[in-house]
């Protein structure tokens, strides 16, 4: 988003800064935006912060990403990166310092710091050790962010925004839900901007209130006309098409009007969708339009030095063509090159410049991407590993897309975010599908199955119908690949085990020997030290577990 002049509440501004005047007071509120796209959603929050420029107070800023929807904690994690201050090349390190030096504003005990040092993925401090808990690990991770926005807000009353939660990864929505409840006695405005399609679970509770934006009628489309083209009068029946075509969507409005003024009135005449507005915007850019593209396919933003490896265009010509861009107002800018990021001003203008490449230039400079990330980010591959998968599977790369969907599911369940690692799982075998079969892709799958069976058995349990299909795919290709050694098996479990109890039928006389093998069963899963990989089968006279080999043969550690 562009500077707000803090000038007239525009609409949506008044529930706004009303909410705020109560937060202020100690009674938290949450303000919950939604809208389609281009509508003028994340415009509140960003007027409120200009509105607030002489006031003390913190502004915290979370953003989703369609492409982090399975990364655990990735606004979170995002956020504590930006307010850090983390460079692109700082040693692991120096960006533990920066991160204790951000923290320390919140007085943190030792612990929270190595809860979220350990989240950012950085190594442990001998200050601040990282206890042994990893079952725990994800509920001491929420609570060390809930505590660190409670310290916060003891400095200086806070203002949250939480943007695109239509993206939002599972543990994330999971932390909301104890912010939402937290803010109520926190000097705390969590305003949150999400597409209709989102359906928040927080209604009704009394420090929530609800904002649904609506088009803008005609006189207010006539006023946005106007304050957009300034001082340069456009003729009445132009300003009518406008107002007639971008129906009451300011993006629209904004995009159109700016075209008209950049060209004057097409010869084809006035575009008739966003979409043709942008692309004429683009187009007209000329050799520009290819750093547009490629600052599209690396994400909404992009740093310079990555756009240098990608571009391969001289530093000097880079450097010219970015200066269009933000002239342009389709890129906004922070810093400056080489250390420069650049943001599309909204998702819809990256996904109209992503869109205007080519099937095969687009998986060209994927792959390009990605390879540039390995060589000037590679803490990246550890740090985020899905990003890396993502990248491959559009430059059609299927098996590298599936290594990195392995091992986001790993570093996932390292981090009981098994929701997310069931997801990763399952990506990565979408992307083995597109691969011919043989042993090796077999035993691939092996892997990817047998993970994905222990997970859903962690997040569905153990009587859903996903899970058991996931067992019987692994228990399939194990049998196909003639046992394989690595894949640990718990043969002829002696008597045949009954299925669990509650799966019987209701009234059904107890079977013989139910009791018993249950009990055997439970005796096995403490084995496992509560390990849910055990798989019961009650027409097989074994239970087959499945372990990756990455795992290090250990049942409890997938
Ligand atoms: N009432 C308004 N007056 C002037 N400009 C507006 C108004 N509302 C929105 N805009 C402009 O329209 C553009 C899109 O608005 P914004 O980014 O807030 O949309 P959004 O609803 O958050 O979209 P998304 O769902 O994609 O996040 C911005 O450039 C914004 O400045
Ligand atoms: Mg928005």
């Amino acid at each position: 988003m562009g500077a707000e002049p803090a000038g007239r509440p525009r609409r949506g501004d008044r529930p706004a800064i009303a909410a705020w005047g109560r937060a202020k007071a100690g009674n938290g509120q949450v303000v919950l935006v939604s809208g389609e796209p281009g509508l003028g959603k994340s415009r509140i929050p960003a007027a409120l912060a200009e509105r607030l420029h002489a006031e003390p107070y913190i502004r915290l800023r979370y953003f989703c990403s369609p492409y982090h929807q399975d990364s655990a904690l990735y606004p979170f994690i995002d956020q504590l990166g930006r307010a850090a201050g983390f460079a692109r090349d700082d040693p692991p390190a120096a960006k533990l310092e920066k991160l204790e030096a951000v923290l320390a504003r919140a007085a943190p005990p030792d612990e929270d710091v190595a809860f979220l040092a350990d989240l950012l993925s950085l190594p442990g401090s001998e200050r601040h050790p990282l206890p042994n808990l990893s079952p725990q690990r994800k509920k001491r991770t929420l609570e060390a962010l809930n505590r660190q926005l409670e310290g916060l807000a003891r400095q200086q009353p806070v203002v949250m925004h939480f943007e695109a939660p239509h993206w939002i990864d599972p543990t994330s929505r999971e932390l909301l839900d104890l912010i939402v409840e937290h803010v109520r006695s926190l000097p705390v405005l969590l305003i949150m901007t999400y597409r209709p399609e989102f359906q928040p679970p927080w209604t009704g509770q009394p420090q929530v209130t609800m904002l649904a934006l609506n088009r803008l009628d005609r006189r207010d489309r006539t006023a946005l006309v106007a304050q957009i083209a300034g001082g340069k009068a456009l003729p009445d029946e132009v300003v009518a098409q406008i107002v007639d075509r971008t129906d009451g969507v300011p993006l629209f409005v904004e995009e159109l009007t700016k075209n008209v003024l950049e060209s004057g009135v097409p010869a084809l005449g006035i575009p008739t969708t966003l979409h043709d507005s942008l692309m004429a915007r683009l187009d007209r850019l000329g050799s520009v339009r290819r750093v547009a593209q490629i600052g599209a396919a690396i994400g909404r933003e992009f740093f310079h030095a990555l756009s240098r490896a990608v571009s391969r265009l001289p530093e000097d010509e880079l450097h010219t063509a970015l200066g269009r861009l933000v002239a342009s107002e389709l890129v906004f800018q922070r810093g400056t090159p080489p250390d420069a990021v650049y943001a599309f001003k909204h998702a819809l203008v990256q996904d109209t410049a992503h869109g205007s490449l080519l099937r095969s230039s687009r998986q060209q400079l994927h792959a390009q991407i990605a390879e540039a990330f390995e060589t000037h980010s590679p803490e990246l591959i550890d740090g985020q590993p899905e990003l890396f998968a993502q990248h491959y599977a559009e430059a059609g790369l299927a098996e590298k897309s599936a290594t990195y969907r392995g091992k986001a599911g790993r570093r996932s369940v390292a981090r009981s975010a098994m929701t997310e690692a069931a997801a990763q799982f399952q990506m990565g075998l979408d992307q083995l599908a597109l691969l011919s079969d043989d042993p090796e892709r077999q035993r691939q799958k092996l892997e990817f199955w047998s993970a994905l069976a222990a997970v859903l058995n962690a997040v569905k349990g153990f009587a859903a119908a996903e899970t058991g299909q996931a067992y019987d795919r692994a228990r399939e290709l194990w049998e196909q690949l003639a046992s394989p050694s690595e894949f640990l098996q718990i043969p002829q479990w002696g008597v045949s085990l009954s299925p669990e109890p509650r799966r019987t039928r209701p009234g059904a006389a107890p079977r013989r020997g139910c009791a018993a093998s249950e009990r055997r069963a439970q005796r096995f899963r403490r084995a496992c030290s509560g390990s849910p990989l055990l798989r019961c089968n009650p027409d097989v006279d074994r239970q087959v577990c499945f372990i990756p080999p990455t795992s290090g043969g250990s049942a409890c550690a997938l």
